[in-house]
């Protein structure tokens, strides 16, 4: 059986994660493609209820490491019950983010030391990295803005805004490290024009797959 492709999606907030998720799970589907859709933290019951603390604005101070460690506990989860057997099936997997968050909110928000997060990137995922990471990017007045309308925030969306600067150069600078992998997708730009450019990059990845799924559009 054919391994399906691991696909991760990735941006600060506001950006419009949730609404080209739902397009490029459709995309995928208008091509026969089986997708499961996921999201990080969380996506197993014991790492959306770590997901669940790790939010939590009520909850008392989680220090740097807890926050960290806590990340890579739930991605645990996630890569033994629901990655790694979907992808193991053929199926592909379409992830609301992934290890690129964590390089981004704990390296580049929290200043957590790179090297440490490369460390437990191997040791949790061994040899699995994403196929392919689309990185949605605005401005952070922007992307705040955008998810301050939709209410209560939660513990990272009431960090000040020089720890979604932090946040953001740490996203540009993976992208400038794995531009193989990971495509800059420039979100502040009217959603017709995000989604040709997320049709683009997805028609190179379903094209260069050996196996071409069914009606190819
Ligand atoms: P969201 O997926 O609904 O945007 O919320 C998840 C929050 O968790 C978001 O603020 C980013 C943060 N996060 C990290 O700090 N590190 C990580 O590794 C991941 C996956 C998410």
């Amino acid at each position: 059986m054919m391994r399906g492709k691991f696909i991760t999606l990735e941006g600060g907030e506001g950006v419009g994660k949730t609404t080209n998720l739902a397009f490029i799970k459709d995309y995928l589907q208008q091509h026969d493609i089986a997708v499961v859709v996921t999201r990080e933290p969380g996506g197993t019951k014991l790492a959306e209820k770590i997901r669940h603390l790790l939010l939590d604005n009520n909850s008392e101070a989680i220090s740097e490491t807890a926050e960290l460690l806590m990340m890579f506990a739930a991605r645990a989860q996630h890569i033994k019950h629901v990655i790694e057997p979907a992808l193991a099936h053929g199926h592909w997997v379409l992830c609301d983010r992934f290890t690129d968050a964590t390089y981004a909110y704990q390296g580049g928000g929290r200043n957590m030391k790179i090297s440490t997060i490369t460390w437990l990137e191997n040791l949790v995922q061994g040899s699995l990295r994403p196929d392919l990471t689309l990185l949605l990017d605005a401005p952070v007045d922007i992307g705040i803005a955008r998810a301050r309308e939709r209410g209560a925030f939660d513990r990272f969306e009431s960090e000040k805004i020089s720890f979604f600067e932090n946040v953001r150069r740490a996203y540009l600078l993976q992208a400038e490290l794995y531009p193989g992998r990971i495509k800059l997708i420039k979100a502040n730009q009217p959603l017709i024009d995000v989604q040709r450019s997320i049709v683009e990059v997805m028609r190179t990845l379903i094209g260069n797959c050996s196996v071409m799924p069914g009606n190819l559009k």
